[in-house]
Formats: C-alpha cells, structure tokens, sequence
C-alpha cells in the first residue's frame, strides 16, 4: 500500500467543501470526488477511467459499494481484499469523509470515495461497463408513500446499474427493512435486466462473513432481520 497522502490528516473535518456554495461543481481531489446537489451541469463531467493516476492507477477489478456511510464496512473490505478497487458511494458529506478519514489512517490505496447522490454519481460520473460488483447496503427506505420517489432502488436506477456493470456482475442489496425487502424484490423481478442467484424467495437472513456496519449493528441489536438479496447480469 502507498504511503499516505496527506500526512497531517488527523480528523474527518481536515476535510472541507472546497468552494462557496454559489461556485459549487464537482472537484476530485486526493482520491475523493465532492459532487454537488442542486447542481444541474453533471452532463459536463467526462466519466474519469479507474486507471486514471487520480483515481486507482491500475487494472484490478472496481466494485462499488452504496450507501457507505460512514465506511466501516468498505474500508474493511478495501484492506482485507486489496487486489480489488473499491468505491465508496454516499449522499452526506459528513460521513464521506469519515471515510476519508479511515482511508487515510489506514493507508488505503484502493478506496476511491465519491459523495454525491448515487442517481448523478451513476448516470454521469462513473464509467459505463467498468464494475464487477455493486453492493447496496442499508439504502434508507423511505417508507412513507409520499417518500417513495426518494428510494434509490427503482427501475431507473437498476437499469443504470446495469449500465457501469461489466457482463456477468454481481449486485447485493441489504436491508433490514422486510417491506423494502419486498419492493426491491418487485423492482428486481419487473426490471427483468438482473437475475437473482438464489432460489425463491430469492433473498438469505443470514450470509456468513459479510461485514459489519454502523447501521447492521444497530438493527442486529434491535432484533431485526438482515435481508441479503444477491442478483447478477
Ligand atoms: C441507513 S444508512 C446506511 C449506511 C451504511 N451502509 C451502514 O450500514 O452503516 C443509509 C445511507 O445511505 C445514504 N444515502 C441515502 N440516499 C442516498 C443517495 N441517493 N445517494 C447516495 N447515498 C445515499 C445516506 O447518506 C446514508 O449514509
């Protein structure tokens, strides 16, 4: 692993927005890109490869997790598998630089962190046919119906995923939310692009060395049930 960067990195908040809000636009700087919400110019962004010297430098397989919160479980996955590049995806700027932050405390040359909401991320930042996996973790479900428009998993969004994936990629969604469970089920069979990898009912409660998580903690504690639903191209 290479040095880090940024030696004089101590806390998540050596990390600031770098622009006043009326300048915003997108900026990639030490292996993390800040994407703007309320921003309308993404379609001016060129996707920029993995093996660009500002991103991963390399070949190895890309797998993007979603959602990464405060990245406990990406940054775990990033040391004990470093022959893969991994790319943390979550809306909240004070969580993705938590990630950053372990990222640079643990000298993780293979994390890549992009904040932004993962609709843009995916549609105009990420290269087209270039993942191996995605990974959807604890997604918020919005379970109010006039909420509903704000669920990241929708036909929309599954097409897109499909789009950055490379021919015969795998896509796990988690979530500890048994109606979420279902609508993504829904979403999954209408879309008809992703196919599931288990037999019906199509999801397991329990997937043995998964990782862990702030939220997966904290549900586990209150006694509910993990669903892990596995699909692949
Ligand atoms: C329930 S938390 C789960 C975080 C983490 N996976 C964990 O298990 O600790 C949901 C995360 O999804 C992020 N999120 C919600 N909507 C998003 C979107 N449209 N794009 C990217 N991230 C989003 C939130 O900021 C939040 O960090």
């Amino acid at each position: 692993m290479q040095q880090n960067p940024i030696p004089s990195v101590k806390k998540a908040s050596d990390l600031r927005i770098p622009f006043i809000w009326k300048e915003r636009r997108p900026v990639l700087l030490e292996r993390f890109l800040y994407v703007p919400n309320h921003y309308d110019r993404h379609d001016a962004w060129t996707a920029v490869p993995w093996t660009d010297p500002s991103i991963f430098g390399n070949d190895q397989p890309v797998v993007l997790e979603c959602c990464s919160g405060n990245g406990q479980w990406i940054c775990e996955r990033a040391k004990n598998y470093p022959l893969i590049n991994w790319v943390a995806v979550d809306i909240r700027f004070d969580r993705s630089r938590k990630t950053w932050l372990r990222m640079h405390r643990e000298n993780l040359s293979n994390l890549y962190i992009m904040c932004g909401d993962a609709n843009d991320l995916i549609r105009f930042y990420i290269p087209k046919r270039s993942l191996t996996e995605i990974f959807v973790n604890f997604p918020d479900p919005w379970p109010k119906l006039r909420h509903a428009k704000h669920r990241l998993i929708q036909a929309r969004f599954l097409t897109q995923m499909a789009e950055v994936s490379l021919p015969g990629a795998l896509a796990t969604f988690v979530t500890d939310d048994e109606t979420y469970a279902g609508q993504v089920l829904r979403e999954l069979d209408a879309c008809s692009i992703w196919r599931p990898r288990l037999p019906p009912p199509y999801y397991a409660l329990d997937w043995p060395d998964y990782g862990t998580s702030y939220f997966a903690d904290l549900w586990k504690k209150k006694g509910r049930k993990i669903h892990f639903i596995p699909y692949s191209l």
